[in-house]
Formats: structure tokens, sequence, C-alpha cells
């Protein structure tokens, strides 16, 4: 057993990874990898609360997989799964439902976002879907839950629900923490930059993929939406050129004083080719782990199978207190 904090985090395998995951979670649970007891998690069955192709999940999540581990998650180091090769997720989540108020879950801005101009025909699984995500947390008593902005609404949740069981039933889970890293915890669309960067949104240069090449790169940046404007600052009300250097500062880890300097002077022309060739830099090595890792599938299997055997006892230890307590055994 690790004496060191645990850290809980979860990524949906529903499309292409982007610059956003990257920048706002993966990196950071890449980076304090050493100071945490990690289990990092591809959530499927996150994944299928919205319409989704069954042979197109499979494939996603094996990518998914693959470029975590391309971008620095070390299997030895953490654990990596998928959820739903550990059953005790949905069991938990369905008890932690019954014990969730209707009202809890319908203020989420998520479900809120997601479901509008669906009527009654919304799937009640995206309302559901923070009982999930609690149970994800809440089944291997993380203390951290490293996150993007997006995600901080669902974490606290997470803390309510932890919450009422232990009030309700004794003591049984850690209540968690959301831990999200000032830059980059909402990185914006490029082709809109008043909506996050999101691998549900269609515009072909709306997010940059983890796996993209180099060319797909520079066009994506070039055609970033910025403003009327010429100098280069970080500035709120100027939403596009800010996102771009806050991708910058993300990605080179030098101060906002420090990049303004640099660009001073220059035109969106030149802060868009740099940022390009920054974020090509990073992007170069991952692709090419993530080409070794899937030129041999079995080895990547393996590794999945390794993640469960860690993974699944700390979630069957939960089950066995809480189906105890809750009085089903
Ligand atoms: P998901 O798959 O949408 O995103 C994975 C992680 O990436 C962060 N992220 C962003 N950060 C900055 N800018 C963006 N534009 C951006 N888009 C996404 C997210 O905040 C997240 O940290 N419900 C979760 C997955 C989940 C989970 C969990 C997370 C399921 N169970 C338990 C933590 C703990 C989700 O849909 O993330």
């Amino acid at each position: 057993m690790s004496n060191k904090p645990r850290v809980f985090s979860g990524i949906q395998p529903s499309g292409e990874p982007h610059l956003g995951n990257y920048v706002g979670a993966i990196r950071n649970w890449v980076d304090d990898q050493e100071r945490y007891d990690n289990f990092f998690c591809v959530v499927d069955q996150h994944a299928i609360t919205v319409p989704y192709d069954p042979q197109q999940l499979r494939s996603s999540v094996r990518q998914l997989a693959a470029v975590l581990i391309a971008c620095g998650i070390d299997p030895e180091r953490s654990v990596l799964f998928v959820q739903s090769h550990v059953p005790e997720h949905t069991e938990l989540a369905w008890l932690l439902t019954c014990s969730t108020p209707l009202g809890w879950l319908q203020r989420m801005t998520q479900f809120k976002d997601k479901s509008t101009g669906q009527g009654e025909s919304v799937g009640s699984g995206l309302l559901t879907y923070p009982t999930l995500m609690a149970a994800d947390i809440l089944l291997y008593q993380a203390a951290i839950v490293p996150v993007g902005d997006d995600q901080k609404q669902h974490v606290e949740l997470a803390r309510d629900i932890a919450g009422r069981f232990n009030n309700l039933y004794g003591e049984s889970f850690v209540v968690p923490e959301p831990v999200i890293r000032q830059v980059g915890a909402r990185v914006m669309g490029l082709d809109d930059p008043t909506r996050k960067m999101s691998k549900s949104e269609d515009g072909q240069f709306h997010a940059v993929g983890l796996l993209d090449e180099p060319k797909m790169i520079q066009k994506k940046f070039s055609r970033a939406v910025t403003d009327s404007q010429t100098d280069i600052v970080f500035d709120p009300e100027r939403p596009g050129v800010t996102n771009l250097l806050t991708i910058y500062q993300a990605l080179s880890g030098e101060t906002s004083e420090v990049i303004e300097a640099r660009f001073a002077g220059k035109g969106y022309g030149d802060l868009k080719k740099n940022l390009a060739e920054l974020v090509i830099e990073t992007l170069a090595p991952i692709r090419q782990r993530y080409e070794e890792l899937t030129a041999d599938p079995s080895t990547l299997d393996e590794l999945l199978a390794a993640g469960v055997e860690r993974a699944r006892p700390i979630a069957e230890s939960t089950m066995d207190h809480v189906r105890q307590v809750m009085g089903l055994r």
C-alpha cells in the first residue's frame, strides 16, 4: 500500500483527445505522477450517455489508453484501466443514485447545456452521469481529483454525495478535493473562443487533436479566430488572443510577462506561427510513442489487463463495506 495521497481522474473515449484535455488534465496527471498514488481511468460507461457507435467506442477506448501512455502516463507507476472492466463502478453508482436528490443533478450546468432542446426525450443517463462519476472517485477512496475547470462542479457534487452517504451510513468514503491548475484550466475552441474546446464539437478547425499531423496543426492555428486589434496581450475582453497566449503559457511554462514581452510589436501571424511550432514540438514525441504502442496491440491489452488487476481489489474492498452498511449483506 502506498502512503502517498491517492489521486483518481478519468477521461471519456468519446472522440479524439485534444489539446484542452492535455493542457487541462493529462499533462498535470503526468507531471504529478511521482507525488501521488494514481488511478487513471478510460471512462467508457460515461461515453454511452449520448448516442454513439459501438464499433467506434471499442476502438476509441484503445486509442485513448495508448494516447495516455504516449503522453507519459506510466502504467507501472500509475494504475491505468478501463471503467467497464471493473463492474463495481456501476454497482456503486446505483447505490449512490438512491441517496442523491434529483435537484442536485438537475442543477449541474453540463446537464443543462447538453440536454437543451431535447425535452423529455433526453437520456436519463445524462442526468445521473455525475453519480457514476462520484462512484468512480469514491470507489478508490481518492483524496485528490485533478481535472479541468468544466469538471469542478461534478467533483464538488461527488463531495456532497460522499458527505451525505457518510452521514446516513457512517464514515465510509474519503471526501475528495478537486485540483485545478490555474493556467489552461479551460482551453477554448480555435474557431470560437467563447466556447470550450470539446470532443463533441463538429467544426474542422475547432480543436487540435493530440494525434494531428503537423500540417493540420499549422492550418488550425493559422485560422484561429482572434479580433480586429493588433497588440498581443492577455485580456479577458479578447478571448481569441488570450486563448492562444494561454496555450502558449501552459506549454512553455513561461510567465505571462515574458510571453507578452516576446510578442511585443509583433503581429497575430507571428503568435500563431510560434504557437503552432510549440504545439507541434510538444506533440511530436507523443505521436511517435503512440505509433509504436499501437503497432503491437497485445502489449496494450496486457497493460490494461494489469491495470484492472490492481484496481479491482480496492474497488471490491470498498464495495464489501458499502454493501454491509447499507444492509445488502
Ligand atoms: P472529459 O473526458 O470531458 O475530459 C477529460 C479531462 O479533460 C479536461 N478538459 C479540459 N480542460 C481544459 N480545457 C478544455 N477545453 C477541456 N476539455 C476537457 C476535463 O476537465 C477533464 O479533466 N466526466 C469527465 C470524466 C470523468 C471523471 C471521473 C473525471 C468520469 N469520471 C472521475 C474525474 C474523476 C469528463 O467527461 O471528462
